[in-house]
């Protein structure tokens, strides 16, 4: 069977990851979750005093960013890819909303965008790769031969979220979590710096009332039409 590029690109907390990550054990494709290494650089400029008061010192971020190491290891004992920062495991720190509250301004600066497109499209050099982000099929990969577009309501994205941070023991309110997924929307569709965008041949999943298990019978159909 021959091994394809699939893009996955969509809105903040729809599900991407958790599709792409189940499509590539199902096809034994390689995952690589774009969101991770945006999160890595932003946790990066908030250890070093590159944010402060909400903006981003962004000719210090500059100047450093070629001394930045962002890579991905195969966890083992997990079965999971984890993300490395300069050599240190930052997969847990990365997903607290610390993180997230910061990440899409660090996503909007040109030079950041420029050093991880390059390295994706260096991970994606061999087929049978599955990545998700915001512009992969536009952007990174704008001739992969899938590219699904994923969303569903904001509302019903911020109940997901707001879940899943419960269950890790996380106490930041439903509010926090809601604001957090709009003001992130609005981010990443209206930056000038590869803005989330549908691309024109992306098939679109709206998830907000199908199953996980549905979605992913859904993309695996795609997959199979692809590749027979
Ligand atoms: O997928 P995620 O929520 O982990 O992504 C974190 C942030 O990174 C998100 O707010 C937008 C940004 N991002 C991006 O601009 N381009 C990508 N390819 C992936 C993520």
């Amino acid at each position: 069977m021959n091994k394809i590029i699939i893009a996955i690109d969509g809105y903040s907390s729809c599900g991407k990851s958790t599709m792409a990550k189940e499509m590539a054990k199902k096809l034994n494709y390689i995952y690589i979750d774009t969101g991770a290494m945006y999160r890595a650089i932003t946790l990066f400029a908030l250890r070093n005093n590159l944010i402060a008061n909400n903006s981003v010192n962004e000719i210090g971020l500059v100047a450093v960013l070629p001394n930045v190491k962002v890579k991905f290891n195969y966890n083992s004992t997990n079965n999971k890819s984890e993300t490395f920062l300069n050599d240190v495991n930052i997969e847990s720190e990365i997903r607290g909303l610390e993180v997230s509250n910061h990440v899409s301004k660090i996503a909007q600066i040109k030079a950041v965008r420029a050093k991880l497109v390059e390295l994706q499209r260096e991970m994606g050099k061999s087929k049978g790769l599955i990545m998700d982000g915001r512009d992969i099929g536009t952007v990174v990969f704008p001739e992969a031969e899938l590219k699904i577009f994923m969303t569903a309501d904001y509302k019903i994205r911020a109940q997901r979220r707001f879940n899943e941070l419960q269950a890790k023991g996380d106490t930041t309110s439903f509010e926090e979590v809601l604001n957090n997924i709009t003001s992130r929307d609005m981010d990443d569709t209206s930056r000038t710096e590869n803005p989330l965008i549908q691309a024109k041949d992306a098939i679109v999943i709206d998830n907000s009332n199908i199953t996980p298990a549905e979605q992913l019978a859904l993309a695996l159909d795609y997959v199979c039409a692809k590749i027979d």
